[in-house]
């Protein structure tokens, strides 16, 4: 134990000396190198040579040769501290200068120094796709009317999706939805109206829901069609509803949702699940009706958005609502569709590429 206290006090004095004459950096680095160097530092030899010492003096000699090490570790930072601000010298290996250091302020206490002159670094938030953004718009005016919303499974049952909506097996107008099926009686869902059916089961009149979500049609892609697209349905379910209060509400959901002077129409029109059942367009916003070759409402001056109706009686029945108690109606709107035309935008497809130069022209740059 003697001869190691030696050996160490004998390293203090060398180590003080040499620190004495360390005039910069790399002389101090040369200090830094001769005693903590991971091969033949001082130090690291003394840890060498602790293992041949006996076990019982094993503790005590540690904790010597510790003692030392802190020593120098402290003494080669309060050196290099002086000597070039900003840099550390000292514990094992680390020796930090930030590129920045010589450029500008320091920051003590620091181990990287940054130059508080350069100009922040821009945090680039995430922005909400412009689909959500119209889906939030839509929910925020039906909420605003007492609605709530729901949700309901992408894939369905045939039972959901065609039966209980009146669709009999093998009924023609399953037609009008090229359905994609998976595997057996499983399909992913051509529309929302399965979710009405789902809250009529699980809860009471009276009854006001929407519930958007992505329904999937085996479609070929074109400027309009694609086999994936978002629908939002309507439903309200209570006692003396009746046709007016159809019209009223869905009147007042377009105008909030495009602008009090926009022209709206109800064209008759036939769903299993509803009757009597509506269309609503809405008045062509590309061209006012007034360009014949218009690509948007192909010369017509009108724009489908929704399909519409009062809940068929059957429809009632099925999920055990007393159609002679109950009345009600549903919507169900394309979203993508619709956003196509608010935004103005000609390709369906682009809401699904996304291409951030497409994208970032809706939400925060
Ligand atoms: N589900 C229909 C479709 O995908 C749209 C629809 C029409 C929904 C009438 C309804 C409704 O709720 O009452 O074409």
């Amino acid at each position: 134990m003697a001869t190691l206290k030696d050996r160490i006090d004998g390293l203090r004095k060398t180590f003080e000396e040499s620190a004495l004459e360390a005039a910069d950096a790399k002389a101090l680095e040369e200090l830094r190198t001769a005693f903590l160097g991971r091969k033949r530092g001082h130090v690291t030899l003394l840890f060498e040579d602790l293992k041949s010492v006996p076990a019982e003096e094993k503790g005590g000699a540690g904790q010597l040769i510790n003692e030392f090490k802190e020593f120098v570790q402290g003494q080669l930072r309060t050196i290099g501290e002086k000597l070039e601000p900003g840099v550390r010298y000292g514990a094992g290996s680390i020796r930090t200068k930030s590129k920045f250091a010589a450029a500008g302020t320091v920051v003590p206490g620091t181990v990287v120094h940054p130059d508080l002159t350069l100009p922040g670094r821009k945090r680039y938030v995430g922005m909400r796709h412009p689909l959500t953004l119209f889906e939030e718009e839509i929910e925020r005016i039906f909420l605003g009317m007492g609605f709530t919303i729901e949700d309901g499974p992408e894939i369905e049952t045939d039972y959901y999706n065609f039966e209980s909506l009146n669709f009999p097996p093998h009924h023609p107008a399953r037609d009008k939805w090229d359905t994609l099926f998976i595997k057996g009686d499983l399909l992913l869902r051509t529309h929302t109206s399965p979710v009405q059916v789902r809250v009529m089961e699980r809860s009471k009149p009276p009854i006001r829901i929407i519930c958007p979500g992505r329904v999937f049609r085996r479609e070929t892609p074109d400027p309009t069609h694609l086999p994936m697209f978002m629908q939002v349905e309507g439903l309200v379910i209570d006692e003396g509803v009746t046709f007016a209060n159809l019209k009223g509400t869905l009147e007042y959901f377009i105008k909030a949702l495009f602008g009090e002077k926009i022209k709206v129409r109800f064209r008759p029109s036939f769903f299993p699940f509803t009757e009597p059942s509506a269309e609503v367009d809405i008045e062509c916003l590309v061209c006012s009706g007034k360009d014949p070759s218009c690509r948007v409402c192909a010369g017509t001056g009108w724009k489908e958005i929704l399909g519409s109706g009062m809940v068929d009686p059957q429809v009632l029945k099925n999920v055990n609502i007393d159609p002679e108690k109950y009345s009600g109606w549903a919507f169900g709107l394309g979203i993508d569709r619709t956003a196509m035309f608010a935004f103005g935008i000609p390709e369906m497809r682009y809401f699904y590429e996304n291409d951030l130069r497409f994208l970032r022209q809706f939400g925060a740059k």
